[in-house]
Order: structure tokens, then sequence, then C-alpha cells
């Protein structure tokens, strides 16, 4: 049998195949390189001693969806990363990020749903709970308005699946809420590659302490919280892209409660935006240039995970430390910039 990753090629999805591939199981990968590079094909190769089968084309076209099912009747499992992601660019371009994220979904679970037994895991996010009442943030913890078409897409593409449950019952799915990914591969043979200007704060923080920025803002300092800044929930990719081979051995194994199950996956410990840079600093060696800014529109004050579910229920717990993240973060930035240099 083998397992379809769509969005193979980018950051959590090749992280993902790695582990896949390091159980012994058959991936197939299809990305059309939006967001991502080639070269990425050569990295799992280079970890895992195996070349995934990648087939490059968009899913947004429907009748290569149908294909490529067609082609492939022994896809068992399909782990869905392939959608546009900067929060910013879906305020301007909403409609391409419901054609991508919801289009593209509802054709993987056409197909899904004629096929016997078939295992679906979706790469949702913590952004569902907006600012939640309660933390530690549980499963339970009710789905807040959305703050972008982005975050819209994930709160609705997890009732698409929810409702394609109820009415197939022979489809397993589960949804991972994932915090906040940061760091590469030990091997720093793949990691993140962002386009342009990082949206997320770890690369923009190694982009800094390495001179492509000049500075790092810091958007508040003023918060109710220790030291005044945000607090997320950063977990190391290699720890996420772990839980999702334990969520997909759950669904093939068949030894989920419903059909349906939504997962947190996280670290359960909050980090504030002071304590990456000094986290950073501590394992570059390096002091950040940064200055505090005034408030970001839509930024909510602090979120982490409660992990218990995803402890107990699928066998899973992080076990990178903030640190070893960063560092790891900072060696593959370093490493990219060299490559660069003696490319170019
Ligand atoms: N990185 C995060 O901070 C984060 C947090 C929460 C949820 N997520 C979700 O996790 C998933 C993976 O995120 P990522 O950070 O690895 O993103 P990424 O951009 O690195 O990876 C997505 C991959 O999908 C491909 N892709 C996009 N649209 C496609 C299409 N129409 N056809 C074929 N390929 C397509 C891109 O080329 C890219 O390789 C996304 O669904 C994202 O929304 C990410």
């Amino acid at each position: 049998m083998k397992i379809l990753v769509t969005g193979g090629l980018g950051y959590i999805g090749s992280h993902t195949v790695v582990e896949l591939q390091n159980e012994g199981l058959e991936v197939v990968i299809i990305d059309n390189l939006s967001n991502s590079s080639i070269d990425v094909l050569d990295g799992i190769e280079g970890i895992t001693e195996k070349r995934p089968i990648f087939e490059e084309f968009d899913l947004r076209n429907k009748t290569k969806v149908q294909d490529f099912f067609a082609r492939h009747s022994d896809v068992g499992g399909v782990i869905h990363f392939a959608a546009s992601k900067a929060v910013g660019e879906s305020v301007e371009k909403p409609l391409l990020y419901y054609e991508n994220n919801l289009g593209v979904l509802v054709y993987l679970l056409q197909e899904l749903e004629k096929k016997k037994g078939a295992s679906f895991i979706f790469s949702s996010s913590c952004t569902v709970y907006g600012q939640a009442d309660e933390l530690p943030i549980t499963e339970d913890a009710p789905v807040k308005p959305a703050e972008s078409p982005y975050g819209n897409t994930k709160q609705v593409g997890e009732e698409i699946i929810r409702d394609t449950c109820k009415v197939t019952p022979d489809l397993k799915a589960i949804a991972l809420r994932y915090f906040n990914p940061i760091g590469a591969h030990p091997s720093i043979k793949i990691g993140e590659l962002p386009l342009g200007v990082p949206q997320n704060l770890v690369p923009f923080i190694t982009q800094t302490g390495i001179g492509i920025r000049e500075q790092l803002s810091v958007f508040g300092d003023d918060y109710p919280t220790e030291d005044g800044t945000c607090i997320r929930d950063y977990i190391h990719v290699v720890d996420l892209a772990k839980a999702h081979v334990k969520a997909l051995q759950r669904l093939l194994q068949n030894e989920n409660n419903s059909n349906y199950e939504v997962f947190n996956l996280g670290t359960g410990k909050g980090s504030s935006v002071l304590e990456v840079i000094h986290s950073f600093e501590r394992v570059s060696g390096k002091k950040l240039n940064y200055k505090i800014v005034g408030r970001r529109e839509g930024d909510v004050i602090q979120a982490y995970a409660d992990t218990q579910k995803a402890n107990k229920v699928l066998g899973w717990k992080s076990k990178y430390t903030l640190d070893e993240s960063l560092k790891s973060a900072w060696d593959w930035e370093q490493k990219v910039r060299t490559s660069h240099a003696a490319k170019s």
C-alpha cells in the first residue's frame, strides 16, 4: 500500500516523508513546487537512502487528481499538507486561498470516498482556537471566528472532513492542529525554505542573525504576559512529523475511536517572543538586532497546547527543547546561506 503525501516537498511534508520512509512505508508525493524546491527530493533521499515517487502537478486540476488515483489504486492513506499558508496574502486574495485550500480538499475526499477504508490526515492549525478562554488549550476549546481567510480555510476544512466522515463510515480521518512548527532535520539536509520575507518568527530571527534582514521587529511588549511579549507553543518539526506517523498508523490499524478525530500537536509549553530571541542568542552566540514596536493587529496574546490527548491516545510526546529547535534552525540557516554563496 502507498501513502500519498500532498505538499510533500514543503517544510512539514518533507520531514514527514522522512519519518514515513524510516518506518518502511512507501510514499508518493504530489507537489507543484509553488512553495518548495525539487532539491528537497535529494535531501529526503540523502537522509533515508530512498527516493520517494514524485509527481509534479497542481492539485487544483481535478482531472489530474482523478487520473492520479486511477493510476495509483494502491494508495490507502493520504496526508494532505498542500495548501497556501500566508495569512496576509489570504486577506488580499481570499478566492485563491479558498480554491487551493478547500477546492483541493474536496477533490481528494471525492476520490477517497470511492475507496474502502481509506485513511486521511489533514494539516489544521491552532489558529482555529483564536484567543482561547482557557490555557493550555484542549481540543474541546471552542473554535473562534477566524481572523483571516487562511484561518477560515482550516475551520471550514475541518467541517468538510467531519461532514464527509458522517456520511462515509468507511472513511477514517484525523485533523492535526499544529501549534508553531520550527527547526530543521538534525542532518540539516532539509529544513524551512521561506520564499521572500518570512512570515514566521524563527526564520525571521535566523535570517536577521545571518544578516539578510537588518532588524527583527517585536510586535508589542505590553501584553499581560510575564515579559510583555506574546506567547506561543514552538514545536520541533521532527516531533511534529513523527506525530503524523502515529496518527496514520492509528487509522491504518483501525485503532481510532470514531472515524473523525482531532488532536493538538504542541509541546505544552508556552514561550514568549523574547524567550525565543534569548534562546537563539544562546545557541548561536550572536546578539540579535531587534526592536520593540507597537502591537500587530490580530495577534493573539497566548496560545499553547494541552497535549494530553495526543500523549495518551497517539502515544506521542514532543522531545526537542526550545534551544535544540533553535539550534537546528540556526544550523540550517547557515547551511542554506553557505550553499547559496557557493552556487552564486
Ligand atoms: N508552517 C506552519 O507554521 C503551519 C502551522 C499550522 C498549519 N500549517 C499547515 O501545514 C501544511 C504544510 O505547511 P508547510 O509549512 O509545510 O507549508 P509549505 O508551503 O512549506 O508546504 C506546502 C507544499 O504544498 C505545495 N502546494 C501548495 N499548493 C499546491 C497545489 N495546488 N498543488 C500541489 N502542491 C501544492 C507547495 O509547493 C509546498 O511544497 C499547510 O496546510 C499549512 O497550512 C502550517
